[in-house]
């Protein structure tokens, strides 16, 4: 057997017939004439000239041989149901959907919106838009109005898929009226509404001709029959906003052929995940994840994949293992954040399940931190593996390979830079390579492999000039992540180097959330930095200034303050980005130029130095900041 050093190299060193070689687990209906076209840095090209469909690899390829097999299994423990598909009935609902979504108009290369909770349906939907050749944008049900509207915007969709609501921990979010406030808020808005109705609001409003009911719609749809449209492999899979510096997320925009190499490859080399059995991923489909592991990777492998809507601790923190025991799940996949959570729970949940099926947990999303790896090490006796990835790279950027060599995991490390990525660690004054053990900026030089971004929807400029432009000297993609290697080769990510924070594994931008604090018609300004939790990773913390301060004298005016900026927050952008704490200071330390000092603030909530202070223009708002903490500890 190949050591993985050498399967790596040869990635690199012999791009085109490495890609070549994987590219065949993928169903082409053309094969491609060119394995990378790279005249036009940094756009890559792979796979150029073939043509093949996301769908007909998730599912029809399968039919032959696992018509019967379970393809899908959706398990909530919020509205205590459980319902399973088949491929030969996955492949029926998502022919009825395609259908239904072409009665109402849409046609290849047109934007689909699905703004929906953890159901099939959502399901069925996205492998819809595949099938077809629409362009699904999938946005997180935490997202408010306001950053839907952003997005229906940017993408210009033509139909909005949603459901009534969704359940978290027993409350009822309504996602059809966010979708109604953000259409209203939309200089876009699309020109079809389809609702999947279950039951949770009763007085679900409808705008006629507007608004579409998804059963009523897909009972005029029984035994649809509609084939699979065929892409050229670099045409738009898939939109999906992430969030950055600017307080405008970006559309990272996926392709076809790439796209489902990569995954297949995945699967196969880091997953370990074999056509019949069951994968688990607990994230959200509308985060990057969910796209590559709840749906698209798993079924590309002929695996059952896992849908869960609840919580890792209800009914109980045994609920996840029950689940990997009743599915003899192999592969399962989850955050940092919910292993903390389940640390604080009775240890016996663990015990409490056979678990002799799963072979490893994947996790990723934000650092794993080294006590939480050795506890599920321990606790599960199984290898917990690390692994380090962007919504960009759309598939793991570090990890171990365990398909290709059982290498040793180190505690706190994503291990070695996955196949295809021609991986540096950057200085970022003058773009040279470190030594080992010093901190520097994780950077890929490109080509970016099969599966990496395309561009940034509508605007090839800021693909390259946000992930191009890092360093003068060199164009080299930046991760804004910095890292360190040890003498074994391990990497270590340090966290950012931008205004990007992870709270429980969801990636904000602190400039998103500084603009919806903003909204507050008594705030002046404002900074949001990132605060270590010992549970979320990450939480937003807001430095305020009022323009009316005549409120703030008293402790219960501050208060009341606060709470109606963190409503606003909570408005505009969603509960996922409500500040822990919001202070009120009369200034915000910022440059000579007029930069916030954000680093300096985040030091000091931090309980560290604060760093280099030498641009301040006045060095008593730090002071005001210290201050602000002392009285309300963060
Ligand atoms: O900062 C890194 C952190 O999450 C960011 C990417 O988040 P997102 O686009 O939501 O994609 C998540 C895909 C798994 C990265 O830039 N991050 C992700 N995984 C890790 C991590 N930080 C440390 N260790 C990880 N394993």
């Amino acid at each position: 057997m190949t050591g993985y050093k050498e399967f790596y190299r040869r990635s690199i060193d012999d791009r085109e017939g490495f890609w070549r070689e994987q590219a065949k687990s993928v169903y082409w209906h053309k094969p491609f004439t060119k394995v990378l076209d790279y005249s036009r840095p940094p756009f890559a090209k792979w796979f150029v000239g073939g043509e093949t469909n996301l769908c007909y690899n998730a599912i029809d390829r399968h039919l032959a041989e696992r018509s019967d097999q379970k393809a899908l299994v959706y398990i909530s423990t919020e509205m205590n149901e459980e319902k399973s598909f088949s491929y030969r009935e996955l492949h029926a609902e998502v022919q009825r959907v395609a259908a239904m979504m072409q009665s109402l108009g849409v046609t290849k290369g047109d934007r689909v919106i699905i703004y929906m909770p953890m159901i099939p349906e959502a399901c069925f939907a996205i492998l819809a838009c595949a099938r077809i050749g629409a362009i699904h944008s999938v946005v997180f049900g935490g997202f408010a109005a306001v950053s839907l509207a952003s997005r229906i915007d940017d993408a210009r969709p033509k139909l909005m898929i949603t459901a009534d609501g969704g359940s978290r921990m027993g409350k009822v979010v309504l996602y059809k009226t966010l979708v109604d406030d953000s259409i209203k808020l939309a200089k876009h808005p699309p020109e079809k509404v389809l609702i999947y109705r279950r039951g949770l609001d009763p007085n679900l409003p409808m705008v006629p001709p507007r608004d579409v009911d998804w059963k009523q719609l897909a009972a005029e749809h029984p035994g649809a029959s509609i084939g699979c449209a065929w892409l050229e492999s670099n045409e738009p899979s898939y939109i999906l906003y992430t969030s950055g510096t600017t307080g405008h997320p970006k559309g990272v925009q996926r392709d076809v052929g790439g796209y489902a190499v990569a995954l297949a490859s995945s699967m196969e080399h880091i997953y370990c995940g074999r056509g019949g059995e069951t994968m688990f991923t607990t994230s959200d489909i509308g985060w990057v994840v969910g796209h590559s592991y709840i749906i698209y990777g798993p079924l590309i492998a002929g695996m059952t994949t896992i849908m869960y809507e609840g919580v890792p601790i209800r009914p109980d923190a045994g609920v996840w293992w029950k689940i990997v025991q009743d599915y003899k799940v192999t592969v399962m996949f989850s955050a940092p954040t919910a292993i903390r959570v389940l640390k604080k729970q009775d240890p016996l949940y663990l015990r409490k399940y056979d678990l002799s099926s799963l072979r490893h947990l994947f996790l990723a999303g934000e650092p794993l931190d080294e006590p939480t790896h050795v506890w599920i090490s321990e606790a599960l006796g199984k290898p917990v593996i690390d692994h380090y990835w962007q919504t960009e790279s759309g598939w793991p950027i570090l990890s171990a390979v365990p398909g290709v060599e059982k290498t040793n995991i180190k505690y706190g490390s994503p291990s070695f830079a996955v196949y295809g990525y021609d991986l540096r660690l950057l200085r970022e004054a003058d773009a040279t390579e470190t030594a080992v053990h010093e901190k520097a900026v994780v950077a890929i030089v490109p080509p970016l492999p099969p599966g990496c971004m395309s561009t940034v929807w509508g605007d090839d400029e800021r693909f390259v000039k946000t992930y191009f432009s890092t360093f003068s000297k060199r164009q080299v993609y930046s991760t804004f992540d910095w890292g360190i290697r040890d003498d074994d080769g391990y990497y270590f990510i340090l966290g950012r180097t931008d205004d990007v924070i992870n709270v429980a594994g969801h990636r904000l931008g602190t400039r998103e959330i500084e603009e919806a604090v903003n909204m507050h018609p008594n705030i002046a300004e404002c900074a949001v930095v990132g605060v270590a939790d010992p549970l979320k990773g990450q939480m937003p913390l807001a430095f305020a200034v009022a323009k009316d301060t005549s409120r703030l004298r008293e402790a219960s005016g501050r208060g009341l303050l606060e709470k109606e900026v963190m409503e606003t927050v909570d408005r505009q952008l969603g509960p996922i980005g409500r500040p822990k704490a919001v202070h009120f200071v009369n200034v915000l330390p910022k440059t000579r130029s007029g930069k916030t000092l954000r680093r300096s603030i985040q030091a000091l909530a931090e309980g560290r130095d604060p760093g280099d202070l030498t641009t301040i223009e006045d060095p008593a708002a730090l002071q005001q900041i210290r201050d602000a903490l002392k009285e309300n500890p963060a």
